[in-house]
């Protein structure tokens, strides 16, 4: 039987970083690598590390929207986000979480 548990995290910060190489759109053209450690280094200086989690992930099929970032269980959705969006992205997150 499979183990379940809590997440140990309030939320989690999915930035798409698929790469096609050029072939087709995708978060990657728009530099999501740069995005996820911007977003991180705001998780490090607000001391939010532990409750936070960012993590890079695949393609989220809203590829023409992208580079895209979800949180969850928040649900909050920025497309077409870039690594100026980081500090907005996560003022916004200290907002929901309270
Ligand atoms: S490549 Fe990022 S959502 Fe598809």
């Amino acid at each position: 039987m499979v183990d379940e548990q809590k997440s140990p995290f309030d939320s989690h910060v999915f930035v798409c970083t698929n790469d096609r190489g050029g072939r087709a759109k995708s978060c990657a053209d728009g530099n999501s690598q740069q995005t996820r450690a911007r977003l991180k280094a705001e998780i490090n200086k607000r001391d939010l590390k532990g409750r936070v989690r960012v993590s890079q992930c695949g393609c989220m099929g809203l590829c023409d929207k992208g580079p895209n970032v979800m949180i969850y269980p928040q649900k909050s959705w920025f497309p077409a986000a870039t690594s100026e969006d980081a500090k907005d992205i996560i003022d916004r997150l200290e907002t929901m979480l309270g």
